[in-house]
């Protein structure tokens, strides 16, 4: 019997979103399926340490609060950096001192994280000097596919439309504010106000009048120093799946997704994602008409391609009543539980949840190491 490939699974991480890659990593690690694959789990604590993490402790940590924290387990793990080794370093404390191993062979490296140092290519950096594979997108389309202003640059370089926005640097807030003030204000209000790289809704703020502008921009600044205003955009919010095609097939993509928000004033924040359900309506396939269905999928190509994207992405667009199709973002590393909208819309478009994984996991298998 050939040995299963092994298949890393990292979960957790520094980013504020650590709690959501939790519940993520919960839901893939119950549907992998375990005849095709040897699974070994990785915690990464918010302070950044890696170690053996069992699903079990994955599990209790998740049934005591959904929204939890790692506590740093006691078996510390990094990854050889040399090329061509494969081979986990595992050191445990014991009583005689410590141990250590390097009996782990990895095939393939699953990053379930969110947000920075995880998503923005940070980590597939580490991973691509580590010579090992990973599922989805590479250094470049991870960095670009986290900086709300860079992704605009690639999307408008591509001819996609995208909603009017500029971009507050840390300097530019610190020598010159009533420029600043005066560049939003020449948007129109609502504004929406967003830390360049963060992600779950995590420091933005709908702004309506002026005088609400400085409180909005400090929340963002909290989780980025580099911020980025846009023109609030009046139109649905439709979202579509992308996958890698095998070999040098195109990239396929889902029936495209809606996301309703029941209340009118409020938007697609944290509370309407992760915790009052009533908040927030997910359909798939989003009622459109074909034409814009078509155009949906086909930007979702182009959104992926403009990055140079690699494995998946979701490509999120706001659908205007005049029937223009406008990018908001990407998520290289959308959220991935089982009732996330990246899994559901590929399971309403015949690709169901353990398949969805196998399908991830088989692209990054036959990927090449180094420059590609
Ligand atoms: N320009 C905009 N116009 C209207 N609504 C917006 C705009 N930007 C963001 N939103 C609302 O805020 C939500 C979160 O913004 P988004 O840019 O997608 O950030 P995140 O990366 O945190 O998901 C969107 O899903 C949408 O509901
Ligand atoms: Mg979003």
């Amino acid at each position: 019997m050939t040995p299963r490939p092994c298949v890393a699974v990292l979960f957790g991480g520094r980013s504020s979103e650590h709690s959501i890659s939790l519940i993520t990593a919960r839901g893939v690690l119950r549907a992998i399926d375990r005849e095709k694959w040897d699974v070994v789990t990785v915690g990464i604590s918010t302070s950044g340490e890696w170690f053996l993490c069992p699903q079990e402790e994955l599990e209790r940590l998740l049934d005591e609060n959904p929204i939890a924290e790692l506590p740093v387990g006691e078996d510390l793990v990094s990854l050889p950096l040399k090329v061509g080794e494969n081979e986990l370093i595992v050191r445990q404390a014991g009583s005689c001192g410590e141990t250590v191993t390097r009996d782990r062979h990895i095939d393939v490296v699953l990053p379930l994280l969110h947000g920075p140092f995880g998503e923005d290519g940070t980590l597939q950096g580490l991973l691509e000097l580590a010579d090992l594979r990973y599922v989805g997108c590479g250094v470049t389309a991870s960095a670009v596919g986290m900086d709300k202003h860079f992704m605009k640059l690639a999307f408008e370089a591509a001819g996609m439309e995208v909603g009017p926005y500029t971009v507050v640097t840390d300097r530019q807030w610190a020598l010159d504010p009533a420029g600043v003030r005066e560049r939003v204000a020449a948007l129109g209000f609502p504004v929406f106000v967003k830390p360049a790289r963060a992600g779950s809704s995590f420091g933005i703020t709908k702004v309506d009048r002026p005088e609400e502008l400085d409180a909005a921009i400090e929340t963002a600044r909290e989780h980025d120093r580099k911020l980025v205003v846009e023109a609030g955009i009046v139109g649905r919010e439709i979202e579509c799946a992308v996958l890698q095609g095998r070999g040098t097939d195109p990239a396929r993509t889902s029936m495209p997704g809606e996301i309703e928000i029941v209340d009118e004033h409020a938007f697609y924040d944290f509370e309407a994602k992760y915790v009052s359900q009533a908040s927030a309506r997910l359909s798939c396939p989003a009622d459109l008409p074909q034409e814009a269905t078509d155009a949906i999928r086909a930007g979702a190509v182009t959104a992926f391609e403009a990055l140079d994207g690699e494995g998946l992405c979701r490509a999120d667009f706001f659908y205007t009543p005049d029937g223009r199709v406008v990018i908001n973002e990407v998520n290289t590393m959308p959220g991935f539980t089982p009732i996330s909208m990246y899994p559901r819309m590929w399971a309403e478009s015949g690709l169901a949840y353990a398949r969805l994984i196998d399908e991830l996991l088989g692209l990054a298998m036959e990927r090449p190491v180094g420059l590609r």
